[in-house]
């Protein structure tokens, strides 16, 4: 495959343009990516050096950056691309309209021209809430956030591209990864790196929300199966079936890190907090695909990670995201 992946250099893709180049020694790569706050080429340092692997920094909202990626003739698109923090589409929604719903736009319009296959990678949140039970790939979208709504919309664009100009597309819908390359806005690696760094965790609320949590690599190698094998049209949920309330979660870091109760700092609930996600997998199950990662050993070798790789997450803490978490959570 000639794969045009955007977003590359975030948590998800840099973890899925690795997983490519390792399982597909017959696949090229070409990285579209801005270089947001939440892009990062140290993500992908140790394939750089690839002769399969390109990279190409621009915007997919730009028509020129989006038509000069196509000019590399790639046979199928992955969208990972977005702006992606919950809290942040709280306070800045623009961003989130723009590149979450604009950007696929740009890229649908060029994946119909050129003829080729479309991945829209999605997120279990467009369903919105789920007090009991399991959202299918059938349940209404009822998105919560702005972010949620945004990456809503650019699931209804994709659909809307299928049925209107029969482009070949699949979406698939994430529950909450974890594991190497987070950005440390996300709550597992802000946690274990202000533990790292001897500080307070900041927990929204009572803790009572409910994740679903995928070890990345798992999440990943379902991206690759759906590219590959899903039906084109369909949306694709994926989940791990691991389902913690955040105070639980809380506490299972706090026992590996050997820290106590006290860490734990309470602080006001994010507005509109949803308080479940739940995907029904079967879909995915049948294509063959299941996870691999137990939640526990998963979340250790996540921990051994941040604390081997403080060169990674430091810089990232006393830049950017300074700023952000003072204005955010004071001196937590
Ligand atoms: P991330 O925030 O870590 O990375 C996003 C990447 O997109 C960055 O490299 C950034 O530079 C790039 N980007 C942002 N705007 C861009 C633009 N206009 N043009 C080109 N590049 C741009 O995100 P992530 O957590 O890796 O998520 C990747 C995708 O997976 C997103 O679409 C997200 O909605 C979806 N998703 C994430 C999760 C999760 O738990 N992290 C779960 C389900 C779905
Ligand atoms: O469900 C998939 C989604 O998971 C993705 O689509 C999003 O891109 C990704 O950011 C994630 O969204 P969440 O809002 O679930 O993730 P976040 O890590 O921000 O928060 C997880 C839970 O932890 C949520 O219930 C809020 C809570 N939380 C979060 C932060 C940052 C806290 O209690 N304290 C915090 O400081």
């Amino acid at each position: 495959m000639r794969l045009l992946v955007t977003g590359g250099c975030g948590f998800i893709g840099s973890n899925f343009i690795r997983l490519v180049l390792e399982e597909h020694p017959e696949d090229e790569v070409l990285n579209l990516d801005k270089l947001t706050y939440a892009g990062n080429p140290e993500n992908l340092k140790d394939v750089e050096g690839s002769p399969r692997y390109f990279f190409q920094q621009g915007d997919i909202c730009e028509a020129e950056d989006v038509v000069k990626a196509f000019a590399w003739k790639p046979d199928t698109a992955v969208n990972f691309a977005a702006e992606t923090h919950v809290d942040r589409s709280i306070t800045s929604p623009e961003d989130f309209v723009r590149t979450d719903v604009l950007g696929t736009y740009r890229l649908l319009e060029q994946a119909r021209e050129l003829g080729i296959r479309f991945m829209q990678i999605s997120t279990d949140e467009v369903y919105g809430s789920i007090s009991a039970g399991s959202f299918t790939e059938e349940s209404p979208l009822r998105p919560n956030s702005p972010y949620a709504a945004s990456k809503a919309g650019a699931d209804l664009l994709v659909r809307s591209y299928v049925r209107t100009y029969g482009v070949d597309a699949v979406i698939v819908r994430s529950s909450n990864n974890y594991g190497p390359y987070q950005y440390p806005e996300k709550v597992i690696p802000l946690f274990v790196t202000n533990l790292l760094e001897g500080r307070k965790v900041p927990l929204y609320g009572e803790g009572r929300n409910v994740r679903d949590w995928l070890y990345v690599r798992d999440n990943c190698r379902a991206i690759d199966l759906v590219l590959r094998s899903g039906r084109s049209g369909e949306a694709y949920n994926i989940g791990a079936g691991q389902e913690k309330t955040n105070l639980e979660l809380t506490h299972i870091i706090l026992e590996i890190m050997g820290k106590g109760e006290e860490s734990i700092e309470y602080v006001p609930d994010r507005p509109g907090h949803d308080l479940r996600y739940s995907v029904d997998t079967s879909r995915l199950r049948e294509l063959g695909w299941s996870p691999r990662q137990d939640f526990e050993g998963g979340l250790r070798e996540t921990v051994r990670w941040y604390r081997e790789n403080a060169a990674w997450w430091e810089p990232i803490k006393s830049g950017e995201f300074q700023r952000y978490y003072l204005e955010r959570y004071g001196d937590i």
